[in-house]
């Protein structure tokens, strides 16, 4: 990517992530950017690999990224340099990467699987304080020396084999998004039997064997890591024959929780053939302009298939390729003349959403909130017909619950 290197080169960071473009300012004079293979290894005593592993169509990752990097290696590179993988890859990639290297003569460059647990958005403050490092070396000298570039972070180093070291990042991503799938299950039961899931996510998450994180329910976790990596850890059991029933369950459950909002319109709104749906923010989760899996883009199609008008604002995502979606310039320009208005990322600047300037902007106060970002008390008292996820539906002070006007004429 000859342009990517160019803006690397000038002090542009190419995505949006918080203390990065600081980051590298700091430490500009010791970042070098090239496209010359040689002039990146020559002197190096580590080669990281962090390229992208999207999903093929059978649901493998694909793995064209990360051979390209690894082939590219010269088989003249000098002394003991250590391929270091931070890619997400399958469990197994190690060992194919080990006989690339040797079938090339590259038997005395190293390999260690080190993944990285960063989350977007929070890159920068979780690599400086990371939970753990993983390093799974097949030699173990190679595992200390990549062990001892973090001498200045205080954290606990795992050291592994190299297979286990790649099943901990896949495993640590299908888990947390098994407790989002189990959270937005509670919340559906929720609904139906009048509980507040804010609540019970609380009161269990203050069990200590079972911790607070990753119990807020919403609209279903997107971004580039967790849709893949559930598929490819379920691929990767079922290639070996094992069929990992509760990652299929937790696939499900997010692709049905996208759809809900639809559903929670409709409640309101009844058909939305000719209805305004502002969707407010894009990103798949704040703090990032990353769309990949964001589950806009599914909420977006799904109302646009209902015949709705979809308007969006986000205060940093700009996509270019949510066709038939116009994107607006405020939140005020998006909920203006609106039926309905849909939080679908928890940008901090919608904590102010309920305001009578909103209130009147709109055709009608329908207001869902995706992200349970909102005190519900307060939206309904600025009268909005507000929808939660999995808080208990709440009636207008004549005790109904409110619904929106008729159908369009
Ligand atoms: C995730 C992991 O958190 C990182 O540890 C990992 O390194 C990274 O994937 C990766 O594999 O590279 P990330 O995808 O950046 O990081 O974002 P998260 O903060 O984990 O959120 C993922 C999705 O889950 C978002 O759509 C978010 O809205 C959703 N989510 C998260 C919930 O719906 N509920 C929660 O309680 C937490």
């Amino acid at each position: 990517m000859p342009e990517r290197i160019e803006r690397l080169r000038a002090g542009e960071v190419p995505i949006y992530e918080p203390g990065l473009q600081a980051l590298m300012e700091r430490n500009r004079d010791r970042l070098r950017f090239t496209l010359d293979v040689r002039e990146a290894v020559d002197a190096a005593d580590f080669l990281y690999v962090a390229v992208g592993t999207p999903p093929t169509y059978s649901g493998d990752a694909d793995l064209t990224a990360v051979w390209g990097v690894v082939d590219e290696i010269p088989p003249d590179v000098p002394g003991r340099p250590i391929v270091v993988m931070k890619s997400t890859v399958p469990v197994g990639t190690g060992e194919n990467a080990r006989a690339r290297l040797d079938a090339r003569g590259l038997r005395d460059v190293g390999y260690v699987s080190n993944p990285e647990f960063l989350a977007e958005g929070s890159a920068v403050a979780d690599f400086m304080h990371p939970d753990r490092v993983v390093v799974g070396a097949f030699v173990p000298e190679d595992g200390e020396r990549v062990a001892e570039l973090h001498a200045g972070i205080p954290t606990e180093i795992l050291f592994t084999d190299v297979p286990s070291a790649e099943l901990v990042k896949l495993a640590a991503n299908a888990f947390l998004s098994t407790r989002i799938s189990f959270i937005n299950e509670i919340a559906n039961v929720c609904e139906l039997v009048g509980a507040d899931v804010v609540d019970v996510a609380r009161g269990v998450g203050l069990d200590h064997r079972l911790g607070p994180h990753f119990l807020r329910a919403g609209i279903g976790f997107g971004g580039s890591c967790f849709p893949k990596d559930v598929t490819a850890l379920k691929q990767l059991a079922g290639n070996s024959g094992y069929p990992f029933l509760l990652l299929q369950a937790v696939w499900e459950v997010n692709e049905l929780q996208k759809r809900r909002v639809v559903q929670k319109l409709q409640k309101r709104l009844g058909s939305l053939r000719g209805r305004t749906v502002a969707l407010l923010g894009l990103a798949f989760k704040p703090d990032t302009d990353d769309m990949r899996e964001a589950p806009s883009r599914v909420i977006a199609y799904r109302l646009l298939a209902e015949g709705a008008d979809v308007r969006a604002w986000d205060p940093v995502a700009r996509p270019d390729d949510l066709h038939g979606v116009e994107l607006c310039d405020s939140v005020l320009e998006a909920v203006r003349g609106a039926d309905a208005a849909v939080i679908v990322t928890e940008w901090p600047e919608l904590r102010d959403l309920v305001s009578p300037e909103i209130r009147e902007a709109m055709a009608q106060p329908v207001l869902v909130d995706g992200r349970n970002l909102l005190d519900p008390d307060v939206a309904i008292a600025a009268g909005f017909v507000y929808e939660g996820i999995g808080r208990p539906g709440r009636a207008t002070p004549n005790g109904e619950l409110p619904s929106a006007r008729p159908e369009l004429g």
